[in-house]
């Protein structure tokens, strides 16, 4: 016999106390306690160190890290060799203000594994990766609008910050959604300057892109857009639909790059014009990065006549975060890989034999290394379809995740394995799954 939902809370408040202190303190200087990816009702778990798959907050309790950092941190953390990586680096100097040899030796092995990366250029974050993608694809083609799927995140600019999360009553009709701007503050203009393509549609995408054409710079793809069910025949028809109307592809990796060693363009047969990554390339230090072909990389070329075009950043493509994405993209090999996903698998066949067992709608989906779950019937095909999930009730099994040991993303929509991780902790989630959706329907 479970808890009931409102024993779930006084678990975590009285499992929790030293992270309500700091919550409390840390209120004080900055809005929210922290940043706002952070925060979760009633107070984040402040957290006090990390070794391999496993977490330990300033209360010294353990748990299973499903999180890992926004899905970057895939070796887990306090890898041995992304230590000695970064402490070789740290003794050349933090911050040299010129080349050093470790963004070329990051680009080499990036531009290796990505059959569609001629050229790469670092920056700091994924939000950055985007804005200068859509500003060189912008530039290249001379077309001021971009399209974006519906529900698909690529960071915080105006740009890509429309129809993120629109109300789904406030989007329009299904099949043609409105541009819906997603927080307070965004040029007036932003909105204007977005089509907006529903997720999984092909005859919606066909349409849209045709009669966009002359003025679509690109069509920028999350290729699992947020995460739901990918269909590869939808993926593989967003690259034809954008070659026949001359449209420029970006692919944004900088979650998906963690699915195939060749990113998530490799497992989907695509090869994108530009493609954005973030996360995992920096092995847990602050990055961004986009690339792709020659042609258009090219015009960040200063070594000749002037192209008028410029990428920079005081930070960009600094040593120590280099060297740290080299030292984690080295432990990716094949067979890293095929551990990561094969416990993906897992974890997708223990999750569906759950949901087969209990009367509360669950759906597990899951691609390579991550996962989402949601408690829905509805099918999942696109945005509009998660409406029906019930919050409520994922956040008291988060809650009482929590209280069993094992981290994951709040609200339980963007979950990663690491590589540390064994059969153990894939069927330990699963089983602690059934005990929190108990408790949490009581
Ligand atoms: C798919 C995707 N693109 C872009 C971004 C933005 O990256 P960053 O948070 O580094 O700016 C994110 C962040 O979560 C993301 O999930």
């Amino acid at each position: 016999m479970g808890q009931s939902a409102t024993a779930i809370e006084t678990t975590y408040a009285s499992e929790t106390q030293g992270s309500r202190e700091q919550f409390e303190r840390d209120r004080k200087s900055m809005p929210g306690g922290a940043k706002g990816a952070y925060y979760y009702a009633p107070y984040p778990i402040t957290m006090q160190r990390g070794e391999g798959c496993y977490l330990y907050d300033i209360d010294e309790r353990r748990r299973v890290d499903f999180a890992n950092h926004h899905t970057g941190q895939i070796l887990g953390h306090n890898n041995a060799a992304v230590h000695a990586a970064v402490e070789a680096q740290l003794t050349r100097g933090i911050a040299l203000g010129a080349p050093t040899g470790a963004e070329g030796a990051l680009a080499e092995e990036m531009c290796r594994r990505v059959a569609s990366l001629e050229k790469v250029r670092f920056c700091n974050s994924g939000t950055e990766a985007s804005l200068h993608a859509i500003r060189l694809a912008r530039g290249f083609s001379g077309r001021p609008k971009i399209a974006k799927l519906e529900g698909g995140y690529h960071g915080s600019h105006d740009l890509v910050e429309v129809s993120v999360a629109p109300p789904v009553d406030k989007a329009g009709p299904a099949e043609e959604p409105y541009s819906v701007p997603t927080a307070g503050g965004m040029s007036p203009n932003a909105a204007s300057e977005v089509i907006v393509l529903p997720f999984n549609n092909e005859e919606a995408l066909e349409r849209l892109v045709r009669r966009h054409r002359d003025e679509l710079a690109c069509v920028i793809l999350d290729p699992k857009t947020g995460i739901l069910p990918v269909r590869k025949e939808y993926i593989q028809a967003v690259r034809r639909v954008t070659e026949e109307n001359d449209v420029l592809l970006v692919l944004d990796e900088v979650v998906a790059f963690r699915v195939a060693r060749g990113g998530a363009q490799e497992h989907y047969g695509i090869s994108p014009d530009l493609t954005t990554f973030g996360k995992l390339v920096g092995g847990g230090f602050p990055v961004g990065a986009f690339g792709g072909r020659a042609d258009i990389m090219n015009l960040f070329d200063s070594s000749g006549e002037p192209t008028g075009f410029f990428q920079s950043g005081t930070f960009s493509a600094h040593a120590v975060v280099m060297a740290a994405g080299l030292a984690t993209l080295q432990q990716l090999t094949p067979s890293a890989f095929e551990h990561m996903n094969g416990l993906g698998e897992r974890l997708r066949a223990g999750l569906e034999d759950l949901s087969a067992r209990i009367s509360t709608p669950l759906q597990a989906v899951v691609l390579g290394s991550l996962f989402s779950v949601y408690f829905t019937d509805e099918p999942l095909v696109d945005y509009r379809s998660l409406a029906g999930n019930n919050g409520a009730m994922a956040h008291r099994v988060f809650l009482s995740l929590l209280n069993q040991g094992y981290f994951l993303s709040q609200g339980l929509s963007m979950n990663a394995l690491s590589l540390p991780m064994e059969n153990e902790h894939i069927d330990g989630l699963v089983q602690a799954f059934e005990r929190a959706v108990e408790e949490s329907s009581q």
